[in-house]
């Protein structure tokens, strides 16, 4: 038993950066993880291995488009699948590895196994209890379950078992079109898969820009994905080597099946609090299962706080981080703080696609007055060059003060771009601002300035 300042439960983006921020602020830190690996689910099983595979997916893809385009003769590559799992798991463990040398430099204890709060300044890990001053919860969510659907993680898979197939399928029906669904179903399609997308909205991507669904949509269809829209998955049927999905479509309830040799599931993730003990503890949480916190991320017991996916909010690594390391500087006494307005939202397919701030919808609903600088990427040489002239940028700014309240990118190298705008929306800049800033030629950066530049007197390039 050893006494601590902070213990952190939970080793994802999170808990991990949190535990380092604490140990640099002069606290004495210990991380509890569960896992063989520090890192979570982002590092382990999410964001890291499905970019691994994205990127060899769209290697592929470039090899048999795009090759020959530029003079790059000689037949495609074909798929060595057991090759890029070993390729995925060689990033994993770079990564993971990575995080526990920065623990030793950092000499914050890994206390290995589950852990548990019998009391409010006490963690219990396996047979032994340790007491800190405060106690952080970074324990992160999982995949929601969908009636009717059996996950055995072989032929109905969630995102985990999407990343460690035994093969590539044949034929891939996707639940759900939220992020990543269409990250891993583009993944699969390009490695030659025939993939179905079963979406209970009428739109993709749910509370993303109305104009950047429909063009993203249409880029998807072009590379070969199929959608099936405004239909409810009703059950999953698990055959010895195959699945039959049945889904109902809203506009006429009529019943359909297909079938598939994979069928993943996606969706929707929900907070990962099982065996904490909250509710002896009275911690309170919301009828989603996310546990409250104040301003300072306390939970409703003092000095137990909570941060990332098991509270309220986007359920994104870098939100997860941002709390952590605000978490962090409470702790130890300072002010943390996040803007919530701007974090920025990325999905990884190819092109990419980047958000932040408002939406037109968002101001449309709050009566705002705005205006819309858009630039469309064919008119960027560097894009051009490169076959990535599909997708634009588009910035909202207020009408009167100019004032950049969102942006919106689809497009090659979406999730960099965009934050040259979220450093701007941080300092409260005009579009204007943007438009003034010299951009280096010829960058993709050229066409955020153009769609600042739209925002007032007009782009040049369009
Ligand atoms: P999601 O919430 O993004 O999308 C789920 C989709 O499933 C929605 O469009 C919903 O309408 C649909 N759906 C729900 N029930 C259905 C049914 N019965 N039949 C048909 N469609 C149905 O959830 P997703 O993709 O599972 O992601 C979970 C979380 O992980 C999200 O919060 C996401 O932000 C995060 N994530 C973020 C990534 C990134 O930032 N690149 C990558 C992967 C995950």
């Amino acid at each position: 038993m050893a006494e601590y300042d902070v213990i952190i439960i939970g080793s994802g983006p999170g808990g991990y950066v949190c535990a380092i921020r604490c140990a640099q602020l002069g606290l004495k830190t210990a991380c509890v993880e569960g896992r063989e690996t520090l890192g979570g689910t982002c590092l382990n099983v999410g964001c890291i291995p499905s970019k691994a595979l994205l990127h060899a997916s769209h290697q592929l893809h470039e090899a048999e488009h795009n090759f020959a385009k530029m003079g790059l003769k000689g037949k495609s590559p074909s798929v060595d699948w057991k090759q890029m799992l070993a390729y995925k798991t060689e990033v994993i463990e770079g990564n993971t590895k990575g995080i526990e040398f920065l623990f030793k430099k950092n000499k914050i204890d890994w206390l290995k196994g589950w852990g548990s709060i019998p009391e409010a300044g006490k963690v219990k890990v396996g047979d032994e209890t340790h007491t800190a001053k405060n106690i952080i919860i970074a324990s992160g969510s999982e995949a929601s379950s969908l009636p009717g659907v059996e996950v055995d993680e072989k032929v109905v898979v969630t995102s985990t078992g999407a990343l460690e197939l035994g093969k590539v399928p044949k034929k891939m029906v996707v639940i759900g079109a939220g992020v990543i669904g269409l990250e891993l179903g583009s993944v699969y399609s390009r490695l030659g898969a025939e993939v179905t997308v079963i979406e209970y909205l009428d739109a993709i991507t749910p509370g993303m820009d109305g104009e950047v669904q429909k063009a993203f949509q249409r880029i998807l269809k072009k590379q070969g994905l199929k959608f099936i829209m405004g239909a409810a998955v009703q059950k999953t049927e698990a055959l010895k080597t195959k699945a039959k999905v049945s889904y109902k479509l809203r506009k006429d309830d009529s019943e359909h099946e297909i079938d598939a040799d994979v069928v993943l599931v996606a969706t929707g993730r929900r907070p990962y609090t099982e065996g904490l003990g909250l509710d002896a503890l009275g911690i309170e949480t919301s009828k989603g299962g996310q546990i409250k916190v104040g301003k300072d991320w306390q939970t409703s017991v003092n000095g137990i706080y909570a941060i990332g996916d098991c509270i309220d909010g986007p359920m994104l690594a870098h939100k997860a981080e941002d709390e952590g390391m605000a978490a962090a500087e409470q702790v130890a006494g300072k002010h943390g703080h996040v803007n919530y307005g701007v974090i920025p939202g990325v999905i990884y397919t190819h092109p990419e696609v980047a958000n932040v701030g408002e939406t037109e919808e968002t101001l449309k609903e709050a009566g705002r007055a705005y205006k819309v600088g858009k630039f469309m990427f064919m008119g960027n040489g560097r894009a051009k060059a490169n076959f990535a002239a599909d997708g634009f940028v588009k910035i909202l700014a207020d009408k009167e003060t100019d004032r950049i309240l969102g942006a919106h990118i689809i497009g090659p190298s979406a999730g960099d771009l965009i934050h040259e705008i979220c450093v701007a929306m941080e300092f409260g800049a005009a579009a204007e601002d943007l438009a003034l800033t010299c951009h280096a030629h010829p960058t993709y950066s050229e066409a955020v300035r153009e769609a600042a530049l739209a925002c007032g007197d007009g782009p040049i390039h369009s």
